[in-house]
């Protein structure tokens, strides 16, 4: 089982449009397809669950698209929290927060507050959220922190200070809605991740779904560079050295 699966919700639009409904009633349905992969993951024992709700881009949007988005995530934060918190989900909500209005963000704290000793499995939504915007907050967060990395760093002195610096590397990464490309999203975490891509539009992504992506998953090699030959003996021999597979929490140069 995937430990960390990460999921780009797309195609809502198209799902709406296709329906001759207005865009915005996909992103209602998205709303229920939401539920559904949280209920889904934690029946299957996945520990972190990362969404991308709201890249840094969106807001290139139509200002009515961008304010129904607004309006359903701010719905979210009001009547899921108490669901969510007793089915023992840990809200983390990360992105460039500044740009929402302080009763977002006060929305945003409270339910990180209210959940933060859950542990049945973090639910870590993307808002505003961009893998440049990351890096670059992290590197400004790492020097502000330790100005004696201005001189030189390793990827061990930036990892901390990155949005999901509370997660291991997502395992399993999904594309719904047909595009194969990243879009921004976690650019960084994503480099050892394996990745799947379904036609299915956001709304009609189900648990039969989510089950067709994690048997996808299940049958590839996670190698990390080594060879195939590597990988096999070190599951003969998992005392002496782990499966890669079993060190994703490790960085790269760690
Ligand atoms: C994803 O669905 C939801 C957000 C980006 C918020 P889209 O709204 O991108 O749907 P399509 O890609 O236009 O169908
Ligand atoms: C990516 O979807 C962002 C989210 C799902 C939140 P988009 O639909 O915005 O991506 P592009 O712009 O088509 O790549
Ligand atoms: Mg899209």
């Amino acid at each position: 089982m995937p430990r960390h699966v990460a999921i780009i919700m797309d195609g809502n639009g198209r799902w709406a449009t296709r329906r001759y409904l207005p865009r915005v009633a996909g992103h209602q349905r998205g709303v229920d397809a939401v539920r559904e992969a949280v209920r889904a993951s934690v029946e299957r024992g996945v520990e972190y669950l990362t969404l991308f709700a709201f890249s840094s881009e969106n807001w290139r949007r139509p200002p009515e698209e961008v304010s129904v988005l607004m309006q359903l995530f701010r719905l979210m934060l009001e009547q899921e929290v108490a669901k969510l918190h007793a089915s023992g989900v840990r809200l983390r909500i990360v992105g460039d927060l500044a740009a929402f209005d302080g009763v977002l963000r006060e929305l945003i704290a409270r339910a990180e507050e209210k959940t933060a000793k859950n542990t049945k499995l973090v639910l870590t939504i993307c808002a505003n959220y961009g893998g440049r915007w990351d890096i670059i907050q992290a590197t400004r967060a790492m020097l502000a922190a330790r100005p004696e990395l201005a001189g030189g760093f390793g990827e061990s002195d930036l990892a901390p200070f990155l949005a999901m610096a509370h997660a291991p590397e997502p395992d399993l990464f999904i594309r719904t809605g047909g595009e194969t490309r990243i879009s921004n999203f976690l650019i960084w975490q994503l480099a050892y991740t394996e990745l799947y891509f379904t036609e299915t539009f956001w709304p009609d992504f189900d648990a039969r779904e989510l089950d067709l992506a994690i048997a996808s998953y299940r049958r590839r090699e996670r190698r990390f560079g080594r060879t195939s030959e590597q990988v096999r003996e070190a599951r003969r021999a998992p005392a002496d050295d782990p499966p890669p597979t079993a060190r994703v929490d490790q960085r790269a140069d760690a």
